[in-house]
């Protein structure tokens, strides 16, 4: 056990990193969550076993809390992530998480104690992506959400090269769709999983032509945790277990027997597609603990 070392996780509340949490207190570490409590928090999860502050990472006082902490390690997560909520409100969405990203950056560079950085992104920030993405390709957000995880992407960049405090000491993972339990029903298999228990009817973007990779939220602490002590650049995590809507919903027809009922609804701005290239973290080591069908499985048995 690892008693001494202290990380900090913004956004451990949250949907992905709540687990991310608890893996760190389950190994020992000194943990320390900076939440809000805003959508798709879990502030039930706090039972004493870290230490939490209630604040906004868009506002400067969360430096100074840092750089008293003085980390080894930080995890950054904490961002506004609902898509359809940035594009109805792209100011309050690019202001938040692109001053999060920057207070993050500017707060690490002072630490003195602080021996890796890893910002959480999105396979979001390729935009359409007509191939599997590798890391070194381009990026080109197309919403407001996935434009201000990518404008993180390139702080990591700019601070890590500018500033030599920082050198091989930051990394950055780029997750396709995460799916489990605690995930809040905005997203696509919590709202077929409503739909299925209260025979609520599923809106259906580009009418389930949406094309998008899945991983199990159980498989994430793990995959983090290798890139936090062996990475020290951008990781695509997926398993390249990829499929439109319509074929996630037929999917989900076949292990839970039911029917699943949808209406058609516009998202301006969406690509069609999202498919990333894995070996990168492969050649880490990654051993991925669910396939996607173990993880569905585990998810609906609760149905
Ligand atoms: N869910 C996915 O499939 C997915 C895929 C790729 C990347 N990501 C990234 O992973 C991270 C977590 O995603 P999630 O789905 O668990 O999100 P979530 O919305 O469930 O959790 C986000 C957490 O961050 C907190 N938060 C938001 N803005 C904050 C702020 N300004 N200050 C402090 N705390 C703040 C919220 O209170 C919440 O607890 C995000 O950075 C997201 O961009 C998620």
């Amino acid at each position: 056990m690892k008693k001494n070392e202290k990380i900090i996780i913004t956004g451990g509340l949250g949907f992905i990193f709540s687990y991310v949490t608890e893996y760190y207190v389950a190994q020992g570490y000194d943990v320390v969550v900076i939440d809000n409590q805003t959508e798709g928090s879990h502030p039930e999860i706090i039972d004493g076993s870290f230490h939490y502050y209630n604040l906004d990472v868009a506002e400067p006082s969360v430096m100074k809390i840092i750089e008293e902490y003085n980390p080894d390690y930080i995890i950054h997560a904490a961002a506004i992530s609902d898509v359809d909520y940035s594009i109805r409100n792209p100011y309050q969405t690019l202001q938040k998480n692109i001053m999060g990203n920057l207070n993050i950056f500017e707060a690490a560079r002072h630490l003195t104690n602080l021996k890796k950085i890893v910002y959480v992104s999105t396979d979001e920030v390729y935009g359409e992506c007509e191939h599997l993405k590798r890391e070194d390709e381009i990026i080109f957000p197309k919403n407001p959400y996935s434009c201000s995880k990518a404008v993180g992407s390139l702080f990591r960049i700019a601070f890590e090269s500018t500033f030599s405090e920082l050198k091989d000491k930051t990394a950055e993972t780029r997750f396709c769709n995460v799916f489990g339990p605690r995930q809040d029903s905005r997203k696509i298999l919590p709202a077929i999983k409503e739909g299925l228990e209260k025979g609520k009817s599923l809106p259906l973007h580009s009418e389930g032509k949406g094309y998008r990779e899945y991983i199990y939220v159980k498989n994430i602490p793990e995959a983090v945790d290798l890139i936090l002590h062996n990475g020290n650049r951008t990781y695509n995590l997926t398993l390249n277990e990829g499929f439109t809507v319509s074929e996630l919903i037929n999917k989900v027809e076949k292990v839970s027997g039911k029917k699943i009922m949808t209406h058609p609804t516009d998202r301006p701005g969406m690509d069609l597609k999202y498919q990333m290239d894995n070996s990168r973290i492969m050649e880490l080591g990654w051993k991925p603990l669910y396939s996607f069908e173990q993880g569905l499985t585990e998810y609906l048995g609760e149905l």
